[in-house]
């Protein structure tokens, strides 16, 4: 049988749009920087630096887990957050998630 397909679809910071592989159980976050594009992703996955933040595509916001405390907590500090900001690392990729669309937002730049 096939490995299930997920797909994710990120826009970088100049608005080129670039098409993932992803695994189930990845976190967004880890994908986005195995495939090379910029993101700075400083405290490696662990909700502490904000530096992974992207902008969710308003249909997907209602089939991610809503964020914890810690991720609300870490937004506070990021630039330029949105109704739409998520952490990419606070995102596991997923099945259901197959197309999922982020954009880099500010702050995530190596
Ligand atoms: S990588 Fe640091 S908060 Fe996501």
């Amino acid at each position: 049988m096939p490995e299930e397909t997920i797909r994710l679809i990120v826009t970088d910071m100049q608005g080129e749009t670039h098409t993932l592989q992803a695994l189930e159980g990845w976190r967004a976050m880890e994908v986005i920087r195995d495939h090379g594009l910029p993101i700075k992703a400083e405290c490696g996955g662990a909700a502490a630096c904000a530096t992974c933040h992207v902008y969710v595509a308003d249909a997907w916001l209602p089939k991610l887990y809503a964020p914890n405390e810690e991720e609300e907590d870490r937004l506070d500090e990021a630039f330029d957050v949105k109704g739409n900001s998520r952490l990419s690392c606070q995102i596991l990729m997923e099945p259901n998630l197959d197309g999922l669309e982020v954009t880099l937002a500010p702050g995530s730049e190596p």
